[in-house]
C-alpha cells in the first residue's frame, strides 16, 4: 500500500480493485494504510478495499493488539461518493462492510473523470525527463563574506554601476577612507566557488545622539568618507551601504552580509545596528499613499517592498519614516525608514 508503484502497474494492466488487508497496533499505523489506500484509489481511479485485523490476541505477540477499520474507498470524483467512502465500519469493532462496485464507472472515469490521473500518468517520465533538479546549497557553504581589501575596489565599483545604473558609483578614494576609518567595518561577499564578489557593505560606528532622525544620509556618511566614524563614543553600527549583484539576488548573500554585521556588532559590544532603508517600492504606491502608510503596509505584509521587507525579516524594526534621506532616488523619491537590529546580548 506504501509502494505506489505497484498499484499503478497493477491498474495500468487493468486493475479496478484493489483488496488490502492490513494489520497495524495502533491508530497511528492504521491511519498510514487507511491515507495510503486513499491515495492509490484516487490516482490509480480504482476501488480499495481495505480489511484490517481488530481486537486483541494476547497469546500471539505480533497481534497481541489491533487498531482498525473496515472501508471501501473510491475515487474522488462526482460519480463516485462524496467523500471518496463508499462504506466503512466502525473503528476497533468486527463488522462487515458492504458496498456495490460498479467497474464499468471506473473504466468511463478512467477515460472522461473531471481528472484523468491514470491516463496522464503516462506523460510523468516524459515531464520529468525535461526537469533540471536544481540542489541549493546552503548561503554560508556557497558564499564566504570577508574584509573588503583594496583589489575588491574594481569589482565594487563594478557592482555599484549593475546595481545602481543611474547613480554614481562608490569611488575608489572613499572606499580607501572606508578602509583607514574603520577596516572591519568594510565587507564583501565572495562565491566560493569562483572566487567572484557578488556583493559588499560598509558601516561606521556612530553615536546616536550627536544625530536627529531626519538627519539625511550624507551627513550620516560625512558625504561618503566615514570620517565620523565615532568608536570613542559610538555604540550604533550604522549601515552606510549594503548591496548585492542583480543576478546573484535571492540567494543568500545578502543574508550573509547582514549576519556578518551582527556578528561585528556583537563582537564590538555595540548595541544596535541602524540603517536608512529606502523605500524602494514606494513610487508605485506614492499616489495613493503616504510613506508612513506605505511602510505600515508592509510592516503587516500587506506589501512587498524589495528593500525594507528584506530586512524586517533579518529582524530589523522600523523607528521611524523620514524624507529627504536619499533626495536623488526616483524609486524612493528620497523616502527612507530608519530601522534597527538591537544586539541582544547589550539588552542584560
Ligand atoms: C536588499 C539586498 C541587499 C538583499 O540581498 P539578497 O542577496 O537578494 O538577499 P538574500 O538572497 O539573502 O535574501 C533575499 C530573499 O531570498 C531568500 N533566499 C535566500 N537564499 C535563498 C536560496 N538559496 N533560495 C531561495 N531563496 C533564498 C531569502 O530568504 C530572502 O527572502 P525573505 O526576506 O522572504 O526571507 C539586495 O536585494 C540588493 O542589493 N538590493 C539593491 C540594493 C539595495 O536596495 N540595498 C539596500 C539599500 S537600503
Amino acid at each position: 500500500m506504501e509502494f505506489p508503484e505497484i498499484a499503478r502497474t497493477a491498474a495500468r494492466a487493468g486493475a479496478t480493485v484493489l483488496i488490502v488487508p492490513s494489520c497495524t497496533d495502533d491508530r497511528q499505523g492504521f491511519l498510514r494504510v487507511r491515507y495510503c489506500a486513499h491515495a492509490r484509489a484516487i490516482e490509480n481511479q480504482m476501488f480499495v478495499i481495505q480489511s484490517s485485523t481488530v481486537g486483541s490476541l494476547p497469546m500471539v505477540p505480533a497481534v497481541s493488539l489491533n487498531y482498525g477499520q473496515a472501508s471501501i474507498l473510491t475515487p474522488s470524483d462526482f460519480a463516485f461518493s462524496r467523500d471518496g467512502i463508499l462504506a466503512e465500519g466502525i473503528p476497533n469493532q468486527e463488522t462487515m462492510v458492504i458496498g456495490e462496485l460498479n467497474l464499468k464507472l471506473i473504466a468511463e472515469q478512467r477515460a472522461s473523470g473531471t481528472v484523468l490521473p491514470l491516463l496522464d500518468s503516462q506523460k510523468t517520465s516524459q515531464l520529468l525527463a525535461d526537469v533540471d533538479l536544481v540542489s541549493v546549497t546552503p548561503s554560508e557553504e556557497r558564499y564566504l563574506v570577508r574584509k573588503t581589501e583594496t583589489k575588491d575596489f574594481e569589482a565594487i565599483v563594478a557592482l555599484c554601476r549593475d546595481v545602481y545604473p543611474d547613480s554614481p558609483s562608490w569611488s575608489p578614494v572613499q572606499l580607501k577612507s572606508h578602509q583607514e576609518v574603520f577596516p572591519e567595518g568594510q565587507m564583501v561577499v565572495e562565491e566560493r566557488e569562483t572566487g567572484r564578489v557578488v556583493g559588499f557593505a560598509a558601516s561606521l560606528i556612530i553615536d546616536r545622539d550627536d544625530y536627529d532622525w531626519a538627519t539625511p544620509w550624507r551627513i550620516f556618511t560625512d558625504n561618503g568618507m566615514f570620517t565620523n566614524h565615532d568608536p570613542e563614543k559610538g555604540k550604533t553600527l550604522y549601515g552606510a551601504e549594503i548591496m548585492v549583484h542583480p543576478d546573484s539576488q535571492g540567494t543568500g548573500a545578502g543574508t550573509e552580509l547582514y549576519r556578518a554585521r551582527e556578528n561585528l556588532a556583537k563582537r564590538l559590544g555595540l548595541k544596535r545596528i541602524r540603517a536608512g532603508a529606502r523605500l524602494r517600492g514606494y513610487h508605485q504606491h506614492h499616489a495613493t499613499m503616504s510613506a508612513d502608510d506605505y511602510v505600515r503596509a508592509v510592516e503587516r505584509k500587506k506589501i512587498w517592498d524589495p528593500t525594507l521587507s528584506f530586512q524586517l525579516n533579518r529582524g530589523f524594526s522600523v523607528v521611524r519614516v523620514v524624507s529627504g534621506y536619499l533626495n536623488h532616488d526616483p524609486e524612493s523619491m528620497g523616502y527612507a525608514a530608519v530601522i534597527e537590529w538591537k544586539n541582544p546580548e547589550m539588552k542584560k
